[in-house]
Parts: C-alpha cells; structure tokens; sequence
C-alpha cells in the first residue's frame, strides 16, 4: 500500500496555519504540525485552536522552538516529511520596533534551521511564508513580484532575508522553495494584533480602537478562506526553484471603509484617531496574476462577506448573541 504524505506544517497554531491544517485535516491528509505557542498574542486563542486540530487522528502536535535545532531534527528524523510548508515566525511590525530580537530568533535563525535541515534530511518541497512588508513604503501600484524591495521595518527585512537565504539554498542544494507574500489576512480564527479583528473586539467589550494615520491606510485584505484555497492549490513546477508568489486579493480598501460595512451590522466602537504610526506603511496592493496563473484560483470572497464571516466566528467563539 503507498505510503501516505506527511505534510510538516510550523506555527500550526497560529491564524494561518491552524485555518490551513483543519482544512487538509478534513481532506484526510496527514499533518504534523510544530509552533511554541509564545504569547505574542492570546496563548488561549492558540490553545483553542490547537484543540479544534487535535480532534483529528491524523494530526500530530510537537510544542517546540524553532530555534532548538535538536529538537527539530529528532522530528525531521522520526518522520518520513514530503513536504513543509513554514508559516512560524514572529508576526507584526510595530512589535519589530521593540522587540527585534525576537525576530532574529524566530526569523532569521529559525528560517534558517528549517532549510538547513530540509538539506540535511533531503527534504525538497518547501512553502515559506514571506510578506507584503518586503516591499516597504511606494507609490507604484499594484506591486508586482518584481517590484524593488524596501523593507520599512524589521521584520519586513527579516522575510526580505528570508526571501534571499532561500534562493541561495535553491542554488546550491536542489531545494525546491516557493516563498508566498501575505497580504493582510483576515477571518474567522484571526489573530488580535490585526485591525479587523481589533475593531470588532473593541465593539463588544467597550473599548477605544485607535485608527492610525487618520483611517487613510489603504490595505489589501485578503480573505483567509481565499488563501488556505490559494495555498492548497499551489503547484511545484519542474524548473521551480526558488519562486515567489503575491497572494494578495488586488483590491485595496480604506481602512476607513470598513466602519461603513460593520456600522451594518453592529455597533461601532469608539474611535480615536491618531497619526501614523513609525513601521506602518500607507499603502498595500498586491498584483496577483502570477497566483492565479498557478492555482487558477479566481473567485475571491467579497470583501462585505468576508466581514460578515469574520464578525459571526468572533461571536460564536465569545458566545454572543
Ligand atoms: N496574517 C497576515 O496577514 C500575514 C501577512 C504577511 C505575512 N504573514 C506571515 O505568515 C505567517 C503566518 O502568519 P499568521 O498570521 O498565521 O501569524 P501567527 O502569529 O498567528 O502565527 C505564527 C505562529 O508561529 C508560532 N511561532 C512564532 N515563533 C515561533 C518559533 N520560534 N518557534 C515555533 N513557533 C513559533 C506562533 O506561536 C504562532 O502560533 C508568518 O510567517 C507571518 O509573518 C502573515
């Protein structure tokens, strides 16, 4: 009988890669999945996902750092991995600004024990999250995967780097490594550091949403839905090598907007508008054909229905009517 694939998926327990792994779970596919569960956020919220993962049997859960290489490696060893697709890492950019050690540790050194052990351990197929922040602040828009890069922070240039270590190992190691900008992801399960998710919290427990640089942000929102799609549809191809990939919905929104959309169907939050805030940039917008090329995924969820997804998870998950 043919062996089954393991898919190693790391920071498991985090938005991206929780959403993505139920998905394949449901698919039967069998996963093992690695994050730290750090408290960068709400460690219950990773819990709670974490519990909803582990109601399937081929699911297997190690609480590790990507920083212990020994650690890892004992995984690496213990099975048979076909293809990993790295979603852990340190997320945010104002919290670089503070804590840029953190992203050395998770970002570069973390990256690199993933890739130095997929050479180790013939590992071919690696999926790696990258960002929109590569390409820092611009005026030309929608940018494109060969759009100059200008990180405006440090984790920006922490997946800028990550970008550059993996077409070295792509040359010198036969790895074949597919690195995906995330746009502005949001939906149900997602994560409290984010705008979206923050105006609705600040709704139901009477809080201030602070709405940075005056609600001018533009910002390419991407449904979740949309990429765990986009994600699973993706295709390896013969000469890949290290490539890149915008996954992006090419629709920019005023962050302004979506308080117009919400008002619909709740009660707003107080809002306190503020200036810019220093790692921010003003705008995102993603082209997106390559994407869609490969995948030929093409029917992004409207931007209103993804709201209205996200807003019915919040109170389902905080048990309100
Ligand atoms: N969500 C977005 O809009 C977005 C946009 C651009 C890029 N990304 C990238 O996509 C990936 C997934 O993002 P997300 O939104 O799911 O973030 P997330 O913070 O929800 O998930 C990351 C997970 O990785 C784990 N982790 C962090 N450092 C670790 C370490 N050293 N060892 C083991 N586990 C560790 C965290 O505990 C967390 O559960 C990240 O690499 C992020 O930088 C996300």
């Amino acid at each position: 009988m043919k062996r089954k694939s393991n898919i190693l998926i790391t920071g498991v327990a985090g938005f991206i890669g929780f959403n993505l792994s139920l998905s394949l779970l449901k698919e039967n596919k069998q996963i093992i999945g690695i994050d730290n569960i750090n408290d960068y956020y709400s460690v219950k919220l990773k819990k709670d996902r974490l519990t909803e993962l582990k109601k399937f049997k081929n699911f297997k859960f190690f609480k590790t750092d990507l920083v212990n290489s020994n650690s890892l490696n004992k995984i690496f060893k213990k099975y048979k991995i076909d293809k990993i697709i790295h979603l852990a890492a340190q997320a945010g950019v104002r919290y670089s600004i503070e804590n840029p050690k953190k992203y050395l540790n998770s970002n570069f050194v973390g990256f690199f024990n993933i890739l130095e052990l997929s050479r180790i351990n013939k590992i071919k197929k690696i999926i790696y999250a990258s960002s929109s922040s590569v390409y820092g602040n611009t005026k030309k828009f929608p940018l494109n995967e060969y759009s100059s890069l200008n990180p405006n922070n440090f984790y920006g240039l922490s997946k800028k780097t990550n970008e550059e270590i993996a077409s070295i190992y792509a040359k010198y190691y036969k790895l074949k490594l597919i690195g995906i900008r995330f746009f502005t992801v949001y939906g149900e399960w997602g994560r409290p550091d984010m705008s979206i998710f923050k105006i609705i919290d600040a709704s139901f427990k009477n809080k201030i949403f602070y709405l940075n640089n005056y609600g001018k942000h533009h910002r390419d929102f991407t449904y979740i839905g949309d990429v765990v799609k986009m994600l699973k549809k993706l295709k390896f191809r013969k000469k890949t090598t290290n490539e890149i990939y915008n996954i992006s919905s090419n629709k920019p929104i005023k962050l302004g907007v979506i308080f117009n959309i919400l008002s619909k169907y709740m009660k707003l939050p107080k809002i306190k508008k503020r200036q810019l805030q220093k790692a921010d940039v003003v705008k995102t917008h993603g082209n997106n054909l390559k994407i869609i090329k490969n995948t030929g995924f093409k029917n992004f969820t409207n931007f209103e229905m993804g709201l209205l997804n996200t807003l019915k998870w919040y109170k389902a998950y905080n048990k309100i009517n």
